[in-house]
């Protein structure tokens, strides 16, 4: 991210919600939300997706209109399972605390019916909170609380941000961390992971997005920025770029050795392909990964 700038990368991920809602994966996944987040310009290649005008449009325009369309391909399944976990640790399983790690733009604690009863935290680097804060102004939660975390998790202690929030470390939290890893680079995944570990009671779930290594993922995310400098074509994702993915086995290593067992991992494409949503850019859906894990280790007062 720049200096003092939000991330680009939470807008442009709320855009392809904002595509994706009633469009995609009719009937699991749905966010009205998404749009009301968004201005005007940040509307515009929302609106050309959904009234099937992109032909329409040229250069920039027409770029940035096929961008989120692809982004909305992967936001949908992503959201469902993320969404139907943390639905399943509230309301099934009764857990009352929720902390958003890097939660950008997203919608769920003015949309998510099971967060009624829910506590959130919306963890985030300060920039990027102070602008989401801004555009949710007029928005009320249904979350029972929603509280701000502001926090980066580079050069910030994530447990003292919580600690400061009110998250109670004694009680189970569902822990969402969405879109944020392949931002952070491997050490600083780790760190976090080791923190969220430490502020975890027994029956906490972690949710995690990740993307796993890919040598054509990589070489075409290179190509796509290089074309857009070339171009003058200011893309969300060139001054964020990826730092690290993981094997699910890396994945799974990782959370075991912090006493998370993995109970599900699974892939984009295969979730997509379930629900009857788009798949044409399958590698991508193919890449990218939602694994849900369960804190069966220590109590914190023994760590
Ligand atoms: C692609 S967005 C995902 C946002 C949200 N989780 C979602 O899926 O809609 C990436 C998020 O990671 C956050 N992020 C990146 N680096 C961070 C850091 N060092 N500390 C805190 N948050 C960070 C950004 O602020 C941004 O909100």
């Amino acid at each position: 991210m720049k200096p003092g700038q939000g991330s680009r990368t939470a807008i442009f991920v709320c855009q392809g919600r904002a595509v994706a809602d009633g469009r995609m994966a009719v009937g699991r996944f749905s966010d009205a939300v998404a749009r009301r987040l968004l201005g005007p310009d940040e509307l515009r290649p929302v609106d050309a997706v959904r009234d099937g005008t992109t032909r329409r449009l040229e250069g920039r325009e027409r770029w940035a209109a096929e961008s989120v369309r692809a982004c909305a391909e992967i936001m949908a399944p992503r959201t469902v399972m993320i969404d139907e976990a943390v639905a399943d640790a509230v309301t099934g399983q009764g857990v009352q605390q929720v902390v958003l790690l890097g939660a950008g733009l997203d919608t769920r604690p003015w949309r998510l019916p099971a967060l009624e009863s829910a506590k959130v935290f919306s963890a985030d680097h300060p920039a990027t909170q102070a602008e989401a804060r801004t555009r949710a102004a007029e928005l009320t939660p249904v979350a029972r609380r929603l509280v701000f975390a502001p926090v980066d998790l580079i050069t910030e202690p994530l447990d003292a941000a919580l600690g400061a929030a009110g998250h109670d470390r004694t009680a189970p939290t569902v822990w969402v961390w969405e879109g944020v890893v392949p931002y952070l680079r491997k050490a600083d995944v780790v760190a976090t992971a080791t923190v969220v570990a430490r502020q975890s009671a027994p029956g906490s779930v972690l949710v995690v997005n990740y993307q796993t290594p890919s040598l054509r993922a990589g070489i075409g995310r290179g190509l796509v920025n290089l074309v857009a400098r070339l171009g003058r074509i200011d893309t969300a994702t060139a001054d964020e770029p990826w730092r690290s993915t993981w094997t699910p086995a890396a994945m799974a290593g990782l959370l075991a050795a912090r006493g998370f067992t993995v109970e599900q991992d699974a892939d984009l494409l295969s979730l997509a392909r379930r629900l009857g949503s788009p798949t044409v850019h399958s590698r991508s859906l193919g890449n990218g990964r939602v694994a849900i894990a369960r804190f069966t280790g220590p109590a914190p007062a023994s760590r």
